[in-house]
């Protein structure tokens, strides 16, 4: 063997041998996912991707959805740290009720990893992998600001209506993207190129409890009934695809057709929110990549269980009352006809037949 060929063979030895020993390690230690609720796609995605990447690495997975039922969620939590599992990832739905649960897990000395929201009020969480929440708001405001060209609109007197349907209260994420939305929209609703006729601006006249559609489609159905007797809506900005189909099927009922049908925007680009891309009824979606979201969480797991370190890139924004947690943000990117094909199927996260109406 020659010299060159030789060190190339000891280095994928090294290689193996350090996967194996990780492998080894991992072996035998079990990760306890909590995720929120199988009602919405991305969840199902989320809880699906963590699984098979973790035990690719070797590590035992159990996994449980709570339904969007807060005391679910804690005996889910409860039972993990009674079983001595190794760490925790957790997707909270109310993270103010599993205080108490967190805090028996760090008794026991078991890690848990915040997975895409943040667990408030708490000292016994390690790490958050999440995307840029304020950012996913920026990109949706963006978005609006550029499609409606509201600077032209400023400068020509022109005004267009919007209504804002927001997250739940009880999600830390929801507040980071009405902020990043507002960081970009507040002053056009100042100076009135934006007309909310509702009134309904603030987050506290917006958010929507534990995110549900029904109730995203009646507030628009009431919203429209009693504001737009006369004039159309021309935005609806809302903060989840979910709240994009409850939008779309109270436009429906208040008789909007493609002549008329206002700008729709939404977040997570779940297959149905895609369809409706494809055919107009929403307009856009962000993007969250839960394929990247679960590799960075499995750097935290592995960072906690095989004291490796993991990749951080914020250590500011995310203050959970009692600690600033190190989190890795993935980046959202806004998704819509124009670029759905090239970053949804040809980025392989979709395939066409799956976005067939
Ligand atoms: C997530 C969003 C999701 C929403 C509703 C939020 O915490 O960041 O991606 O749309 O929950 O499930």
């Amino acid at each position: 063997m020659n010299k060159k060929l030789m060190s190339a063979a000891m280095a994928a030895t090294m290689v193996a041998s350090m996967a194996i020993g990780t492998t080894a390690f991992a072996e035998g230690e079990t990760v306890g996912i909590l995720m929120p609720t199988q009602s919405s796609e991305r969840w199902i995605n989320d809880g699906a991707n963590m699984k098979a990447q973790l035990e690719e690495k070797g590590y035992t997975v159990e996994l449980q959805y709570a339904e969007d039922d807060t005391a679910q969620q804690v005996s889910q939590l409860e039972n993990y740290v009674g079983k001595g599992v190794n760490c925790l990832v957790i997707a909270a739905i109310d993270s103010d009720v599993l205080v108490n649960a967190e805090a028996q897990a760090k008794e026991a000395g078991i890690p848990i990893i915040a997975y895409d929201r943040l667990l408030m009020n708490t000292d016994a969480v390690s790490y958050y992998a999440t995307f840029d929440n304020r950012g996913v708001g920026q990109v949706i405001g963006q978005y609006i600001k550029d499609t409606k060209d509201l600077e032209a609109a400023r400068k020509a007197g022109e005004s267009y209506t919007i209504e804002f349907f927001m997250g739940s209260p009880d999600d830390n994420n929801a507040l980071f993207l009405y902020n990043g939305v507002m960081d970009v929209l507040q002053e056009y609703l100042d100076d009135g190129t934006l007309v909310c006729k509702s009134g309904r601006v603030s987050f506290e006249d917006t958010c929507i409890l534990r995110w549900d559609q029904q109730t995203a489609q009646s507030n628009c159905e009431n919203i429209l009934t009693a504001n737009y007797a006369d004039e159309d809506l021309d935005i609806a900005c809302t903060a989840f695809d979910g709240f994009a189909y409850g939008v779309k099927a109270a436009l429906q009922g208040a008789g909007y057709t493609e002549e008329n049908w206002p700008l729709v925007t939404g977040q997570d680009s779940e297959v149905m929110a895609t369809k409706n891309i494809i055919n107009g009824t929403q307009t856009m979606s962000i993007y969250k990549d839960t394929r990247l979201l679960a590799s960075k969480a499995v750097t935290m797991v592995d960072a906690v269980l095989q004291g490796t370190e993991p990749e951080i890139n914020d250590t500011e924004q995310y203050n959970n009352g009692v600690i600033t947690v190190p989190t890795y943000m993935c980046t959202p990117v806004a998704v819509d006809q124009s670029n759905y094909q090239e970053i949804l199927i040809d980025g392989g996260y979709y395939t066409e037949d799956q976005l067939a109406q």
